[in-house]
This record gives C-alpha cells, sequence and structure tokens, in this order.
C-alpha cells in the first residue's frame, strides 16, 4: 500500500472489533479525527466475510457500460435492489443477498471502527462497479477519471457529510484512485469563481421563495436543495471542467489492492479513479454535529467563506 494522507488501521478485525478493547474509545476517536481532517482509512481486507463463489459470480456479470446505467445499487434501509436485471431470476436474489450482506458487513464493521458517528449517521446506498474505469467513455460531468469531490444530484444532503467506505473485490489488479488537495484550501480558492456569491444571492431573491411557497402548497417536497447542496454540485462539475486544476495541481496516485476496504469524506477529498475493477461501496450522511470539529465540514467552511448560512 502506498498513497499519500492514507492511515493504515492496526489492531482491528471485522469479527472481533478491537484487538485492544480498553483503548477502543481513544483509537476510534482518532480514526474520526483523521477523517475529519481528509485522510483516508486503509483496512487490509474485506469487510466480511464473502464466499469465494459469490465473488466469482461478481466477476463474471456482464459489462453494460453506458451513461444512464452506471450502477448496480442496494437501498438498505428498504432493502432494495436497483439496476440489476438478470435473464434468471435466481441471478437477481443472488445479487441481492450479496448486495446485503456487504452492506450489513460494512454497517458491523464502521459501527465499531468510527463508533462515535454510528448512532448519528443515516444509512444511505451501496452500489456494485463492475466496469474497468480505465479509458471509459462518460460525458465530462459523470467522467471518474477526473478528481471531484462528491455531491449528489438527487439527494441533497443539507450540510451532512459523505461518508464511504470502499472495497476492492478484484482479485488480480489494484483499484487506483488519485487525490489532491483537501476542500477547505480548494474552496477559499475557488468559491467565488464557482459562483458562491450568487448561488447565495438566487436562493435569497423573492422570486425563488415564493416558488418554494408555491412548491409547499401543491404538496411538492419543500425545496430541498439549500445553498450548500447548489455549491456543492456545481463544485464538483466546477472542478471536472477546470482543465488547468485537472493538469497541474499536485496529485498523489494510491493503489488499493485486491480485497482491501478504504473509507474517507468524499467531500471533504477530491479523488479520482484511474483504473481498476470491481468494487463495493456503501454511503453513509453524517451530519455536521456528529463531527468532533464540526468546523471542518464543507459546509462550515463555506460559511466562513460566505458570512452566513448556507442550510436555512
Ligand atoms: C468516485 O466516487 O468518484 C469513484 C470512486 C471509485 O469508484 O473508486
Ligand atoms: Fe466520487
Amino acid at each position: 500500500m502506498n498513497g499519500k494522507h492514507v492511515t493504515e488501521v492496526h489492531g482491528f478485525t471485522s469479527e472481533t472489533g478491537w484487538l485492544d478493547p480498553l483503548r477502543s474509545g481513544e483509537i476510534s476517536r482518532s480514526f474520526c479525527e483523521s477523517l475529519e481532517d481528509g485522510t483516508i482509512l486503509f483496512i487490509p481486507t474485506l469487510p466480511c466475510e464473502m464466499a469465494r463463489q459469490d465473488l466469482e459470480f461478481l466477476h463474471s456479470l456482464e459489462q453494460s457500460d453506458t451513461a444512464t446505467h452506471k450502477n448496480i445499487s442496494y437501498r438498505p434501509k428498504e432493502d432494495i435492489l436497483h439496476g440489476f436485471s438478470a435473464s434468471k431470476p435466481e441471478e437477481e436474489k443472488r445479487m441481492h443477498r450479496i448486495m446485503r450482506t456487504y452492506s450489513r458487513g460494512v454497517v458491523a464493521m464502521l459501527g465499531k471502527l468510527l463508533f462515535h458517528y454510528a448512532d448519528k449517521w443515516s444509512l444511505d446506498y451501496a452500489s456494485y462497479r463492475p466496469y474497468e474505469e480505465e479509458n471509459r467513455k462518460l460525458p465530462l460531468h459523470k467522467r471518474h477519471d477526473l478528481v471531484h469531490t462528491d455531491a449528489f444530484p438527487s439527494r441533497p444532503t443539507r450540510g451532512g457529510l459523505i461518508l464511504r467506505c470502499f472495497t476492492n473485490i478484484n482479485s488480480h489488479q489494484p483499484r487506483v484512485w488519485l487525490t489532491t488537495e483537501r476542500f477547505p484550501s480548494l474552496a477559499r480558492r475557488y468559491a467565488e469563481e464557482v459562483g458562491l456569491s450568487k448561488i447565495i444571492a438566487r436562493q435569497a431573491s423573492p422570486l425563488h421563495r415564493v416558488w418554494k411557497n408555491l412548491k409547499g402548497i401543491a404538496g411538492l417536497p419543500a425545496a430541498p436543495q439549500t445553498a450548500y447542496d447548489l455549491f456543492m454540485r456545481r463544485f464538483h462539475d466546477y472542478l471536472k471542467e477546470n482543465h488547468d486544476f485537472q493538469s497541474h495541481s499536485e496529485k498523489f496516485v494510491t493503489d488499493f489492492p485486491p480485497h482491501s476496504t478504504w473509507i474517507t469524506f468524499t467531500d471533504i477529498v477530491p479523488h479520482a479513479v484511474l483504473s481498476g475493477r470491481y468494487a463495493l461501496e456503501q454511503t453513509f450522511i453524517v451530519p455536521v454535529d456528529a463531527l468532533f470539529d464540526p468546523a471542518k465540514s464543507p459546509v462550515r467552511v463555506l460559511e466562513e467563506i460566505a458570512g452566513q448560512s448556507l442550510i436555512s
């Protein structure tokens, strides 16, 4: 394992938890704090036991690489599988069971490893990424090989942070990531160019307020996109569009070896994936107040720059 700002987790197994339970609170706190600083936590194993036949099944899936069919996803709260259709119903069942097992395995592991967050996070989707990431032909904003911070177009977090656990289930090849400096310094450099003031002004405009109220009256979900969400979405696109940033900023390559797992806040840590195939991932949304230092969250960093709240 190589890589800058990557911390390997020692003395922990997903089955038994901490080898030194007396220090588990202190160690767990230090891992949460390093995640808040933009570290990637690295665990050299799968998060739970996965049968060889299940891994082989995942590896055997057809690669249908279109922009619309991006991921096979699993919604753990509803126990629903999405984006996977197989000719045989037993394959669908199998996929569903594998995704459920992985998701539960990650929740159990992170529940021990980061237990300070565990009663506050909200469990989001899991996904399976069967495609070779090298040379994928995707539209600019959907490209994974350009450095970006994550923001979900259809699931605003309203200030919550995106914590993601990835597992490379490829038995031979590493998954190769590129990272760069963290969100706070990029935000200080680019926030105005991205349009922070304009987004705030638009959200505060009388027209926008009328629209928000009308949506409420019509029974539509009350404008879930806060200024924060709009900014983060725009920032994601801006970084991918910024040729100078993509070509000249200092970057660090990290190889995540076969059958390893890593965890990071993907809105604090700009990242891209250069190559690799077959990854599983589980997302959590962590509220700002769950952080040991909320000032390190992207929303508080932006609010400090803007001098006002972005989520009201
Ligand atoms: C991403 O979130 O940008 C992709 C990361 C990965 O699939 O390794
Ligand atoms: Fe991403």
